[in-house]
């Protein structure tokens, strides 16, 4: 993984970045030299999460911040709060996103009983939301936790990044694979529904084989 810190690098916002998803992704993104504001509903929940992250890294790039402050703080924001947070998050910060990337991890399934998400996908129901002004992409959805903190291994799980604005969707591939993932554009918002769909599958086979990071590889598709 890339470890020189660069100037030039855009600052990241992680929204629910003290849960596991989001701390997972911030740790990776500090070790590869990113500015990271860990965002959380409560600002000293995000600091203490910062401060242990900054000592286990050794670095202090990474800093704790209220989701609103953050999203205003970072370059490009990323969400990773519960499938019923995400648009009342969303509504909380939007005065912050204009103009920005907005980064959604959410999957709409329920882990108890794993199946496709119904109507829209998360990362069209964001930018319905939000509207022209901010550039939503869909990722990491099907990238476990547990398989992300473990920066001894492999990572046997591909990044499915699917966007309607190309630009947005090449920026975000850049920062998968910034963190040490492979990471593949993936057509338009609406693909996002057959990866959430995907998440379900995975949830569904962690439980009958007992892991916890089942993930898919991209195979026949050279970069
Ligand atoms: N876990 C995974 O392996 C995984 C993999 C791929 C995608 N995802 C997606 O990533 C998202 C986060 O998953 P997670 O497992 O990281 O969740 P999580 O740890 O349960 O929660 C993440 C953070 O969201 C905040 N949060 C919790 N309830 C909230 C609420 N009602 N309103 C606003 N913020 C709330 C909390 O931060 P504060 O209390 O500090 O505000 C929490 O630390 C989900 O949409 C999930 O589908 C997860």
């Amino acid at each position: 993984m890339e470890t020189t810190l660069g100037a030039s690098l855009p600052t990241l916002a992680i929204l629910g970045g003290t849960g596991h998803e989001g701390s997972a992704l911030a740790q990776r993104w500090v070790r590869a030299g990113y500015h990271v504001f860990i965002g959380s509903r409560l600002a000293e929940r995000a600091a203490q999460v910062a401060t242990e992250l900054n000592a286990s890294v050794g670095t202090e790039l990474a800093q704790g911040l209220e989701n609103a402050a953050a999203a205003q703080a970072g370059d490009i924001v990323v969400l990773t709060v519960p499938p019923e947070a995400q648009l009342p998050t969303l509504v909380s910060v939007r005065a912050h996103l204009a103009g920005k990337i907005l980064v959604d991890a959410t999957a709409r399934v329920d882990a108890r009983d794993p199946r496709p998400p119904e109507g829209k996908p998360s990362g069209r129901r964001a930018q319905d939301l939000l509207g022209p002004e901010v550039r939503v992409v869909a990722a990491f959805q099907n990238v476990p936790a547990h398989a992300l903190k473990k920066l001894d291994q492999e990572l046997a799980s591909d990044v499915l990044v699917c966007a309607d604005d190309a630009e947005a969707r090449s920026v975000v591939v850049g920062l998968a694979e910034a963190a040490g993932m492979r990471a593949y554009e993936a057509g338009g918002l609406d693909n996002g529904l057959i990866v959430e769909g995907l998440t379900a599958l995975l949830i569904a086979m962690n439980k009958r084989y007992k892991s916890r990071s089942g993930g898919i590889r991209v195979s026949g598709i050279s970069k």
